[in-house]
């Protein structure tokens, strides 16, 4: 489900991105910002138009995972009142828009601070040697952030990305899981080693999974675009009119998801 809700996301970025390539009508990064920006100001409400859940809190569960290949891997994993806070406070630092095949689009898009709350459970064993208990709450934190997309756009029908690069850096990552590993010293051990070492770990591990994962995200996303028009795409963005109001995709969803946060700075 998780899972899902990231691919919307993903793929929203890309519909707003892909919209520069009708060349009449180019929207530009300020007019993508914009749209951004009323996105932003609705990420506490579900945005029943584009299929979103509210998205900051971002709430899932109950939902369970099982996993068993009997000879590595054994796992049972559950999640329930799963909170994901921060979404909505992103900022886009870079954002570079081309409909010329040659050269790049690029955008950055910064997370100041994340983090999730949840009830979890987490049994199992790796290669028989690691025993999860995992049972009660975890907690992860994560600053600073950001993700960096760059690709090319073939303008000859069929339309499609092409040479998709995806970046991350990682300012800071925290965890805290209940219980996770049943030998107790193991579990400190893990639990430091990722507190003190996480922004390194997972650099490594996206480095060793990012040719995967980036084919993967490339031709998902170029199996959705073929089957929007630019037209559908056009209509997220600037809406039917392209006039000053905000795109009919918002139609009934109040703008009032930062209100709080600006009138207590
Ligand atoms: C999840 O949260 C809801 C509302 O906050 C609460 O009523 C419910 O008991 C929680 N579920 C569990 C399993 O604690
Ligand atoms: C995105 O931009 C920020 C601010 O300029 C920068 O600190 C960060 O490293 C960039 N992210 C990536 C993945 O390049
Ligand atoms: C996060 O970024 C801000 C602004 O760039 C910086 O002041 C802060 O030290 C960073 N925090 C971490 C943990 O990287």
């Amino acid at each position: 489900m998780q899972g899902a809700q990231l691919t919307s996301q993903v793929l929203l970025a890309t519909a707003i991105l892909y919209a520069c390539m009708v060349p009449a009508a180019c929207v530009y990064e300020t007019q993508i910002l914009a749209f951004l920006n009323e996105f932003r100001m609705r990420m506490c409400h579900p945005i029943p138009n584009l299929g979103l859940p509210a998205l900051d809190p971002l709430q899932l569960g109950p939902a369970e995972t099982a996993l068993n290949n009997k000879y590595l891997v054994d796992f049972t994993g559950s999640i329930d009142n799963f909170t994901l806070h921060g979404l909505s406070d992103f900022d886009v630092p870079a954002l570079t828009l081309t409909p010329v095949p040659a050269l790049r689009n690029t955008i950055n898009v910064t997370f100041p601070l994340t983090y999730f709350e949840s009830l979890y459970t987490a049994k199992g064993s790796l290669a028989y040697i690691l025993n999860m208990a995992g049972d009660g709450n975890a907690e992860t934190s994560v600053t600073n952030f950001s993700i960096l997309i760059s690709f090319r756009l073939r303008s000859v029908s069929p339309l499609a990305i092409y040479s998709l690069q995806i970046e991350l850096h990682l300012g800071d990552l925290k965890i805290n899981f209940d219980n996770l590993l049943e030998e107790e010293r193991i579990n400190e051990f893990i639990h430091a080693l990722v507190n003190e070492m996480g922004v390194e770990l997972l650099g490594d591990i996206w480095d060793y999974g990012q040719d995967t994962a980036v084919s993967k995200v490339q031709t998902a996303v170029n199996n959705f675009l073929g089957k929007f028009s630019l037209q559908d795409i056009l209509q997220i963005i600037i809406g039917g009119g392209g006039g000053e109001e905000s795109a009919p995709i918002f139609d009934g969803v109040e703008p009032d998801c930062k209100l709080e946060a600006n009138s207590s700075n």
